[in-house]
């Protein structure tokens, strides 16, 4: 066998580096999706995916191929009906998504936007759950939806006070959370906030490669479900339809083997690899929560002393498994993210550039989640830290270098 080529370390928000252990799995060849042996995987996938976002057995785990984004696809397709009112917490690009996604499901929704690099404050979203509670409790909303951390501004929400306030104050909606950029990087605790669905991706926190569609939902949330297929309402979609899917995952989550589309065998495989690290290994979920905290403290204030702002405003309100960071903005010196972005290749490391349109230029994204955190002994990122410094110093002395060349062709 011909060995695999070095890559350059990815240090963006997603995919991750695999740890050896998940890179070996996917090695493997495949197994029947109906084998004793990969339906025992499956079923541990979906018991250690609910202890990871401490959610109890009355819960739902689905692990479909698919990407995050057919996290939202499964909340439209299957708990929207035409007409429903949904509320979305915008804290950047992936609140558009979501709303869109709820939209082609008919839903009518209302978004609350942040400013940029801040939270949703807790008093509009007050305001907006009694003012729909005062039209009708017809009107009441469907559910809300809040992006725990939105990987185009790394602003981490606080989804449990927001989830409390919903229950208070609009008890019969559902709490949804988009936690693909959060998973096994920030804790969620799905049973103890109150939230009906926690959906993510294999590519993030959890250690995985792409391809993988997770989803928890409550027992409220299965209700809902079942009851609006009792009215007769079908779902939007074939292949997100949960009345294909929750025979399958149950059967699955019993040990037994069940067949609507054939499961992406190795990518679970991997996924369990993962798991297993996570929940099982030899560091627990809440040092690992502890290892991307520290991380990532390392990494803002490496930032903060080579000038670079950071997006997310409220140190509260930012995310410790990405982070990021405007440009320096120096006078006189044409700085853009495109510049740092080149001097980071050059040394080979991948970071990514902005998402917001109206600074798209100005920012980069650093990502530092999973094995880049918890592996190595921590040498990924002192990489990053090392390449951030150096590569901004450089972009810098470039810019700077280009400007006189301007001043002095027009002497
Ligand atoms: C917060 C958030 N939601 C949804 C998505 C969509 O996930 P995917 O790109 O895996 O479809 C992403 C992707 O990065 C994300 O960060």
């Amino acid at each position: 066998m011909t060995a695999v080529p070095s890559q350059k370390l990815l240090a963006i928000p997603g995919p991750i580096p695999l740890s050896p252990s998940v890179q070996q799995s996917l090695a493997l060849a495949p197994l029947s999706h109906v084998s004793p042996e990969f339906v025992k995987i499956f079923q541990e996938s979906l018991h250690m995916t609910r202890e990871v976002v401490k959610a109890d057995a009355s819960s739902t785990a689905f692990i479909l191929a698919g990407s995050g984004t057919f996290g939202w696809d499964q909340v439209g397709a299957n708990l929207i009906e035409a007409g429903d009112r949904a509320l979305v917490l915008r804290t950047g690009y992936f609140g558009d998504g979501f709303k869109e996604c709820l939209e082609t499901y008919g839903a009518q929704v209302d978004v609350i936007k942040s400013a940029l690099g801040g939270a949703v404050p807790l008093n509009e979203i007050e305001k907006a759950l009694k003012q729909a509670q005062t039209i009708s409790s017809k009107k009441a909303y469907k559910m809300v939806t809040i992006t725990h951390v939105d990987t185009s501004t790394g602003v981490l929400s606080d989804a449990r006070a927001i989830a409390a306030c919903v229950r208070r104050l609009s008890p019969n909606t559902l709490v949804v959370l988009d936690a693909v950029c959060s998973v096994a990087s920030e804790d969620v605790q799905m049973d103890a906030w109150g939230l009906d669905v926690v959906l993510t991706a294999s590519q993030k926190g959890l250690g995985a490669p792409p391809g993988l569609s997770i989803l928890v939902a409550s027992q409220r949330t299965i209700s809902a479900f079942e009851n609006g297929i009792k009215r007769g309402v079908k779902s939007g979609s074939f292949y997100s339809s949960w009345q294909k899917w929750l025979p399958i995952m149950r059967a699955y989550d019993q040990n037994k083997p069940a067949y609507f589309g054939t499961p992406a065998v190795n990518l679970v495989r991997a996924y369990h690899a993962s798991l297993l690290e996570i929940t099982k290994g030899s560091v627990s979920l809440s040092t690992r929560l502890s290892l991307h905290i520290a991380s990532s403290d390392l990494i803002k204030r490496t930032g903060e002393r080579l000038g670079m702002k950071q997006v997310a405003t409220e140190p509260a309100g930012r995310a410790h498994g990405m982070t990021a960071l405007y440009v320096p903005e120096i006078p006189g010196v044409p700085l853009t993210a495109a510049d740092v972005l080149a001097c980071v290749g050059k040394r080979n490391v991948v970071m990514a550039g902005g998402l917001v349109a109206e600074v798209k230029d100005k920012y980069i994204r650093i990502g530092h989640m999973g094995w880049s955190v918890v592996g190595n002994e921590g040498s990924d990122v002192r990489t990053v830290v090392r390449v951030l410094e150096e590569s901004v110093l450089e972009a810098i002395a470039l810019a700077k270098k280009r400007a006189s060349a301007v001043v002095s062709a027009r002497l």
